[in-house]
């Protein structure tokens, strides 16, 4: 066993990424953030979860694969398409409930909800409406977020958003954070304050 090894992914991860391929969508969290979203996911018991863009769900399903059973898990995406992938998949386990619609507009509408982690894996949450997800995270949280080593697929300019990204979270005095050069790249933050 070697450290990069990932060890038993979910059950369902396989069909998951094999519609995930056949729908051509090319945006998935790869096995390394998985693990170690399953691994925070089970550091907290009875917890509430959010994940900032489902995509096909893969994310999801690790996150799933952590919670116990009295754990719940809400996941928003604006693309109806891949979400019916990770509904069709983990539509059944009745901890996790899929929303479809903008995001940023989900987070601007909240009031008191708060979560025990969230993974923040689009625009929103991430990019903006950044106040609005932190404001959601419990005083102990935990705040996730990856795709920050550069990526084949990102947008012209879009290494100045993650550096301007960065450097925001960083002088956060409401947050400790450590930033891992793990999978995509990934900084995990625990918030300290409201
Ligand atoms: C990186 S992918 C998510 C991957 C997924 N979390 C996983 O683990 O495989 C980003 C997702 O954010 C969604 N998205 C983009 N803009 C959004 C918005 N404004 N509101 C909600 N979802 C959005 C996209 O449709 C896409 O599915």
């Amino acid at each position: 066993m070697r450290l990069f090894d990932v060890m038993s992914p979910p059950e369902v991860l396989t069909e998951i990424q094999r519609a995930t391929a056949e729908s051509g969508f090319g945006m998935a969290s790869e096995p390394l953030t998985g693990t170690l979203l399953r691994t925070l996911a089970a550091s907290k018991p009875a917890g509430r979860f959010l994940e900032i863009g489902t995509g096909t769900g893969i994310g999801t399903a690790w996150l799933l694969d952590g919670m116990d059973a009295a754990s719940t898990l809400v996941t928003i995406d604006n693309a109806a398409a891949p979400s019916a992938i990770a509904q069709r998949f983990l539509g059944h386990d009745s901890r996790v409930r899929f929303l479809v619609q903008d995001a940023e507009v989900w987070l601007k509408q909240q009031g008191g909800d708060q979560f025990d982690l969230i993974f923040a894996d689009s625009f929103p949450g991430k990019f903006y409406a950044l106040d609005e997800a932190l404001h959601m995270l419990k005083v102990g949280g935990l705040y996730v977020i990856d795709d920050l080593l550069p990526q084949s697929n990102w947008p012209e300019g879009h290494q100045t958003n993650v550096d301007r990204l960065i450097t925001t979270l960083s002088n956060r005095d409401s947050l400790r954070l450590t930033k891992l050069a793990w999978a995509s790249g990934i900084i995990l933050a625990t918030k300290i304050t409201q």
